[in-house]
């Protein structure tokens, strides 16, 4: 079975999305979309969902369900304003429970804010299938990069969320709260043990200069060329690289604003009571 995928990125953030479907007129999945965040001004826009509802409309697609491979730390969530659009059901993890625990705590956020799940209509276990339409999909975990990240196989296409990146940029980072590069590793090889022309999508690219982006590799190409994790490196090796090079990375522009909206599967946090919606910068807390 090979759906029709079909990405869009985001270069703000570096971001893909995409839309899996079964073809025109079916029923359809939305993984990780974008919300437009300026900084500066803290404006939301939607300019970059709105092109994943033009191309649904076009594709007179219904959308099923609106998927979050993990609670992004560099882009904000499109999710909620997407369901309110096309409808739809909200699903990620069945972890990140965990990853809103902890910045419930490091946000010192409302009492009343639920770090259980509830703000997200479907919480996935571990190897749960469920149905996009006709197209049969499964939830692979694979924690790491949080502890909540998931994988989303359709066919023979997988979304990998932050686990992979282009063979020539490796691996995501694994230094956020509950990070753990062991197990990103561990992650990794149940990806790379599917078939070797397993198509995956992944969540980013962050491209050298001479080439375009590109979203899409193959189980077979991360295998032979990955630059961390190709065959042959073992556990030790990718964990010591992996956890030097963290520790050189900045945190992300947006780190602070996309977590307080992610863990709300993308709702703005409560508005205060003169109508307006606040987002909070704990100092010296990450
Ligand atoms: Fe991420």
């Amino acid at each position: 079975m090979q759906p029709t995928v079909q990405p869009f990125f985001d270069p703000a953030t570096w971001t893909w999305t995409y839309v899996v479907s079964a073809g025109e007129g079916t029923a359809c999945a939305i993984i990780d979309p974008v919300l437009d965040y300026d900084p500066k001004s803290g404006r939301t826009r939607t300019d970059a969902a709105q092109k994943v509802i033009d191309y649904v409309r076009a594709q007179r697609l219904s959308v099923q369900w609106v998927l979050e491979t993990h609670a992004h730390a560099d882009h904000l969530s499109a999710a909620a304003w997407l369901r309110g659009q096309l409808g739809g059901r909200i699903g990620i993890g069945g972890r990140i429970p965990v990853v809103q625990g902890v910045f419930k705590k490091i946000f010192h956020l409302e009492p009343s804010f639920p770090a259980d799940g509830s703000q997200f209509d479907h919480l996935f276990a571990d190897d749960e299938t469920f149905a996009i339409g006709e197209l049969q999909a499964r939830v692979l975990s694979v924690p790491g990069h949080t502890p909540a990240c998931v994988a989303y196989q359709v066919g023979d296409a997988v979304f990998v969320g932050d686990t992979l990146f282009p063979p020539d940029v490796g691996t995501a980072r694994c230094d956020f709260p509950g990070g753990s590069a062991q197990a990103l590793y561990q992650s990794v090889r149940t990806l790379l043990a599917l078939p070797g022309d397993t198509r995956l999508f992944m969540c980013h690219d962050y491209p050298p200069t001479d080439r375009a982006p590109r979203c899409e590799t193959s189980v077979d190409e991360q295998r032979a060329h990955n630059i961390h994790i190709h065959d042959g490196i073992p556990e030790e090796q990718f964990v010591a690289m992996r956890t030097k090079r963290d520790a050189s990375l900045q945190m992300p522009v947006l780190i602070l604003p996309s977590i307080q909206v992610n863990i709300r599967a993308g709702q703005l946090p409560p508005p205060e009571a003169n109508g307006v919606s606040y987002l909070k910068i704990p100092l010296n807390a990450l």
